[in-house]
């Protein structure tokens, strides 16, 4: 896929974000308001960042039977990600091979899919089966049309899709970082809640917000915030990677939730109680408790809209204590919304910040380390 080129002005935007990204930790800021405002920024963000990089879909066990299915948007790409017969997970474009309806809509579960529009029916691994009053057409013949196959992956039980066909896999991406997760066994948590929503902010402005810990004793002081003691926040020692960041988070000995379960023999020590906060770039961002997940990926709409998905997932020592379960997804869900009503609060407000004519990039904090990274990333991105 060619990318289109740098026009004047993403040119200069461009340029001046390099300067950022030059500097160093203790004289870094904040991203030019530009990046979060221009819509030609933004459109070159779909070519040059969404339609290559992988990107986090959902919960691979969230769809456990062949015909479950969910849908995502890569770029302006809807597709579809459904599980086969025998049992792997395939993704197609969601788009009719007709008259290019979109085929299935949300997340559910279906013997074929069948278009809405005039009925034509595909095989859940995208072969098409019937069309109806298609016996005059010339040239025409089911057995030869399909839906085109988008490359898909699962890594830790969530489901990644990407429509370049060169990039390295997940895992090999990601390698580092499955390093520092495997031994809370990502792949077993279930999850137990999705939900979508259009929140009016820039997307990368919430990606901002995800990657640093600063703001939660500060936006979370009411949830998150009260058991993260920020000074002791620890960030991989080396090199930045170049396709994530991450922090570790030790709770206190006495937040409620979020640490280890009794049964869980394979976190020792601290990490009992430790959470990593994953951001798998450009737009999937995870906190890895040892009893629960939590999980965000973004789709952005224009420059103040993105889509968002949105996901618990428990740990199996909790999936297993029946009789507590319904109690357990309610008290986490009310305590996630409103955590998540709390970043909606600052996300919403930063994108009125940056459009404001007296507005000016400010120094960040050592707490920020990931938004350098994160500058320094989008800087590749656009001039890759
Ligand atoms: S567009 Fe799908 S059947 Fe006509
Ligand atoms: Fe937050």
């Amino acid at each position: 896929m060619a990318a289109p080129r740098l026009n004047a002005e993403t040119r200069g935007i461009v340029a001046k974000l390099k300067t950022y990204a030059d500097r160093t930790l203790p004289n870094a800021k904040t991203m030019p308001r530009e990046v979060y405002t221009s819509q030609a920024f933004q459109e070159l963000e779909k070519s040059r960042i969404f339609e290559r990089e992988w990107l986090c879909a959902g919960r691979a066990e969230s769809i456990p039977k062949a015909g479950d299915y969910l849908t995502y948007k890569i770029g302006d790409q809807p597709v579809l990600i459904i599980r086969q017969k025998d049992g792997s997970i395939a993704a197609f474009s969601n788009v009719c091979r007709h008259r290019m309806m979109r085929l299935l809509e949300g997340k559910g579960s279906c013997r074929r899919i069948v278009c809405p529009y005039h009925a034509w029916t595909y095989e859940i691994d995208g072969r098409l089966v019937a069309a109806k009053h298609m016996e005059r057409t010339n040239r025409f013949d089911v057995g030869k049309v399909e839906l085109p196959k988008v490359r898909c992956e699962v890594w830790n039980g969530w489901i990644y899709v990407t429509l370049n066909k060169r990039s390295a896999s997940v895992a090999r991406k990601l390698a580092r970082l499955d390093d520092v997760i495997r031994d809370y066994h990502a792949e077993d948590y279930v999850e137990v809640d999705r939900q979508e929503h259009v929140w009016n902010t820039n997307w990368k402005l919430l990606s901002e917000n995800f990657m640093e810990g600063y703001h939660l004793p500060v936006t979370h002081r009411k949830t998150v915030g009260a058991y993260f003691p920020v000074e002791d926040t620890r960030f991989a020692a080396g090199k930045a990677d170049d396709n994530f960041t991450f922090q570790w988070f030790t709770k206190t000995e006495d937040a409620p939730v979020g640490t280890a379960h009794a049964k869980n023999k394979t976190l020792k020590g601290d990490m009992r109680r430790t959470s990593v906060l994953g951001s798998v770039y450009p737009c999937h961002m995870f906190v890895l408790a040892p009893d629960h997940l939590w999980y965000l990926s973004l789709h952005p709409l224009d420059t103040e809209r993105i889509h968002i998905v949105y996901g618990l997932a428990f740990a199996p020592e909790l999936m297993a204590e029946k009789g507590k379960l319904k109690a357990r997804i309610a008290e986490a869900k009310a305590y996630l919304d409103a955590t998540n009503e709390e970043d909606r609060f600052v996300v919403e407000g930063l994108c009125e910040g940056v459009k404001a004519p007296l507005a000016e990039p400010g120094p960040l904090s050592w707490l920020e380390k990931e938004n350098l990274d994160f500058t320094r990333y989008i800087l590749r991105c656009m001039t890759r």
